[in-house]
């Protein structure tokens, strides 16, 4: 799907009805869920960017548990689909490409979230990308990413296209330390494997 395009017009067609979006659970991504109880994450004071945050389940987990949210995605419908879903969140919505961001959101966060977007941008692409999630992080302040995985010489595969460890070194390139990595197989049925890897930019 080109992310540019196809993903705004999957939220258009779904009218409503997320049961054919693959991705959209309805629920918060329960390897987020585990990680966040494992680190006893506490969200008071702390600001939070959900990067490509679809319906808004991410976003409001982390606004449940305290932390000021900013959730983003290209899709101005699935940003109207969130503000229908949860009218009363205190998650800040809104409609953004990750490669025109606001200048404000630049090194402000605290927590910031990467789940299964970068997945589905073509290679070239996540390369781009990678340093402006980076970018993201407040001095001090924790990047969380999820994404389906593969050995470096593996093939690409089809889309969502697993990540590799040697793209995962950009964001070490990207001034971000590397804090904790798991490559692990999901209780999804059937399981997925998955990295999860939790980065932090030094004070
Ligand atoms: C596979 S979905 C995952 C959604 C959500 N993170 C989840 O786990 O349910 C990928 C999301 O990334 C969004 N996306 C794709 N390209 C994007 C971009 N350049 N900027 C912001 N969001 C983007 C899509 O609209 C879509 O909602």
């Amino acid at each position: 799907m080109d992310s540019l395009t196809g993903f705004e017009s999957a939220y258009v067609r779904a009218s409503g009805d997320a049961t054919s979006l693959s991705w959209a659970d309805l629920v918060p991504n329960p390897n987020m869920i585990r990680w966040l109880e494992t680190n006893r994450v506490e969200g008071a004071n702390q600001r939070a960017l959900v990067i490509g945050c679809g319906l808004g389940d991410d976003a409001e987990e982390l606004a449940r548990r305290g932390f000021a949210t900013t959730a983003f995605d290209i899709s101005p419908t699935a940003i109207q689909w969130c503000r229908r879903r949860f009218p009363d969140s205190g998650v800040r919505y809104a409609a953004a490409d990750l490669f025109h961001i606001p200048g404000e959101w630049k090194a402000s966060f605290d927590f910031v979230l990467e789940s299964y977007t970068l997945q589905v941008l073509p290679a070239e692409i996540r390369r781009q990308a990678i340093p402006i999630i980076a970018g993201f992080v407040a001095s001090g302040g924790t990047l969380l990413l999820i994404a389906r995985s593969r050995d470096d010489d593996d093939p690409p595969g089809k889309s969502p296209w697993p990540l590799t460890r040697e793209e995962l070194s950009l964001f070490v390139a990207s001034g971000l330390a590397e804090i904790s990595f798991q490559d692990y197989m999901d209780d999804e049925s059937p399981p997925v494997r998955r990295f999860m890897v939790m980065y932090q930019r030094k004070q």
